[in-house]
């Protein structure tokens, strides 16, 4: 189940095509050395995802944040916190699921002490996209739920709109795939320009709802 490969189109890019990896051991493995983009540098490391290889739900982020790349482990700071409860209410198991990002290396600016994320550009997403497409071969999720509009981009193109398409499910590939907002936009959420946080965060909670009903 690998995308077509318009992401692979620049002229170097094929030299960074991993061999298909035999199971998420190794690929992990593979993926803790890459420096196919600057990312890596000042980094912990590579946040590879977390799961069984037997998941049926998958879960794509944007990119680990500064708790993540601490961690090594896929959402774990707030908006990890708020995907967590956000999980239980939609009756989802997290350790049953598998969760990862589109990105694998945490982008930021320094600011005095503090690290600041920064949203990765287009060809972040395109250096890291071996990974994640090694993740969904190896994983085979029969959901796909994508989390903001880096993940959304990501699997469904540029022209791709979070606040148009989310919770809107579609076949891709072998798979369904139920596009959703981000946890960290709730975190985020500003009454002044008309978002009200508790509305979005049971928004999320259906979107997440109406994927787990695609497992029955
Ligand atoms: N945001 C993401 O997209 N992924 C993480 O792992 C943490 C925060």
């Amino acid at each position: 189940m690998t995308e077509p490969l318009d992401l692979f189109s620049t002229p170097d890019a094929d030299a960074d095509v991993p061999d298909a990896a035999p199971d998420l051991a190794t690929l992990r493995e593979r993926a803790a050395g890459c420096t196919a983009c600057e990312l890596y540098e000042g980094t912990t490391g590579t946040v590879f995802g977390t799961g069984p290889a037997t998941a049926r739900m998958m879960f794509v982020g944007e990119q680990p944040g500064d708790q993540e790349d601490r961690a090594l482990e896929p959402f774990v700071g707030p908006a990890g916190r708020l995907f967590d409860g956000a999980l239980v209410e939609a009756g989802i198991a997290r350790e049953d699921a598998y969760v990862t990002n589109a990105v694998k290396h945490f982008s930021f600016r320094r600011q005095g002490n503090r690290r600041i994320h920064q949203t990765p550009k287009a060809g972040h997403v395109r250096a890291c996209r071996p990974w994640l497409d090694g993740e969904l071969a190896l994983v085979r999720p029969h959901v796909l739920v994508t989390l903001g509009a880096t993940a959304g981009k990501a699997l469904l193109g540029s022209s791709f709109r979070i606040t148009a398409e989310r919770g809107q499910p579609r076949p891709w590939q072998d798979t369904t795939l139920v596009p959703t907002i981000h946890p960290s936009a709730i975190l985020r959420a500003d009454p002044d320009r008309g978002q009200d946080a508790e509305e979005m965060r049971a928004g999320f909670v259906e979107d997440l709802r109406q994927a787990a009903e695609l497992l029955s």
